[in-house]
């Protein structure tokens, strides 16, 4: 989606302004061009230098400089751009921004600009929330500025609270989701999907159960990019803490037999994305009554294997969606793993995620994927789960119109 965007980064005087470099160097990993402008205090903090270094173009800093006047106008500068983004975005560039200030080349370029503008706010916890400010933010929202963040932490100052600059990996999905808004609205009207997500509970007696650590979130984060794209969705979903995505149909589960149900009642649907980690077996005849401790006498716990969902799904009749995908949670051999599940499972596309301890897939929210389908293996940088998400319903747009 960033794939030969120019991003016009103004980069403004805070603290947040360290992490610019990584953020530069991520857009740059995704194929965006980045140009920088910087503030007078925005080079405080971070130098224009290494901006130069890591966008690898020269950086814009004065309004009156013969040179950068000659060469590049403030007005063409604003306006070779796709998209201007203010990272961070202090308070007093939101007020300027607000007032319609030109006394630099940072304010004067976004009052030329007629381009989409993006800003992470980054300032103290009592500026971020001072009436002043949110007046402010909300002008720029009614203007249609995109904003991304900010969230609440520990502050520079010692503070903790809102005003957080938004995590790079967060900025790059805003700008990910803005594009691909902006390209494919609308690409999956019309189209029927299914999304499973979470755990299941497979109940040992009334009062416990066997799960896994799956947190739902990728999961909840395809549902919610399909029906921004305009598909009608059922998310059918294990426990989780993660709230119900906007415009999405939502069915509860709890065990893996109520999860193959569900989704049998929502067929017949045109894609698939098995996200859910089904727990692999079930309590063979589970109490109906809790189970006492016997004076160190062990139960015995007689397992049977849960049926797979992505397996049945994908089997070939009559109701087969046109494009069934499933995950790979793999902690070793990836790729050949990965392989072997979607050959085995019969599914067209596999997404293979490395969940061994210390990748913080499981419960974290970032993710590093493979996509492997019949063409082949394609390796995605380390994305946001919601990138991913987004990224993934991307693919099955694409999928979709060139199979219509
Ligand atoms: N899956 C499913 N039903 C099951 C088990 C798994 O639908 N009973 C789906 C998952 O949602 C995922 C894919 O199958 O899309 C692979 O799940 P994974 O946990 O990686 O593999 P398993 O099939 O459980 O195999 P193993 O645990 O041996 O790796």
């Amino acid at each position: 989606m960033l794939e030969k965007k120019r991003i016009l980064l103004i980069v403004s005087g805070g603290i947040a302004a360290v992490k610019v470099p990584d953020l530069i160097r991520r857009l740059r990993e995704r194929g965006a061009s980045v140009r920088c402008i910087v503030t007078k205090g925005g080079a405080q903090f971070v130098t224009p230098l290494s901006l130069a270094a890591l966008s690898g173009e020269p950086v814009y800093q004065d309004l009156f400089s013969l040179k950068d006047e000659s060469e590049m106008g403030h007005i063409r500068l604003s306006r070779e751009a796709d998209i201007i983004l203010v990272a961070p975005a202090t308070a007093d560039i939101m007020a300027k921004m607000v007032a319609g200030m030109a006394d630099d080349l940072a304010t004067t370029a976004l009052l030329a600009t007629d381009k989409p503008v993006m800003i992470a706010p980054s300032m103290n916890v009592m500026m971020w929330t001072h009436p002043a400010t949110q007046s402010n933010l909300q002008i720029l929202k009614d203007r249609r500025v995109e904003v991304v963040g900010p969230g609440a932490g520990d502050l520079a100052c010692g503070e903790v609270g809102d005003g957080r600059m938004a995590e790079v990996l967060d900025i790059v999905g805003a700008l990910t989701q803005f594009f691909q808004k902006r390209e494919h609205k609308g690409g999956l009207v019309g189209v029927r999907a299914l999304v499973t997500s979470g755990p299941t509970h497979e109940p040992i007696d009334p009062v416990r159960y066997i799960s896994n650590r799956s947190s739902g979130k990728q999961g909840h984060a395809i549902a919610a990019s399909l029906a921004e794209l305009g598909a009608h969705v059922t998310l059918v979903t294990g426990p989780t803490h993660e709230p119900v995505p906007n415009g999405v149909q939502v069915v509860h589960i709890e065990t893996a037999a109520q999860m193959m149900n569900a989704c049998r009642t929502a067929l017949p649907t045109d894609v698939v994305v098995c996200a859910a980690a089904v727990a692999d077996w079930a309590v063979d005849g589970a109490n109906g009554s809790k189970i006492k401790k016997s004076g160190g006498k062990m139960p015995a716990l007689k397992l049977t294997e849960n049926p797979d969902i992505l397996a049945s799904l994908s089997q070939p009749g009559p109701q087969r969606p046109g494009l069934v995908i499933g995950f790979a949670a793999e902690t070793d051999n990836l790729l050949e793993n990965a392989r072997a599940k979607r050959a085995a499972k019969k599914c067209d596309w596999i997404v293979a995620n490395d969940v061994s301890i210390g990748t913080g897939t499981f419960g974290g929210d970032s993710n590093t994927v493979h996509l492997v389908t019949a063409e082949g293996v394609e390796e995605w940088p380390t994305l946001s789960k919601r990138a991913v998400a987004e990224r993934l319903a991307a693919r099955i747009s694409a999928h979709i119109q060139r199979h219509r």
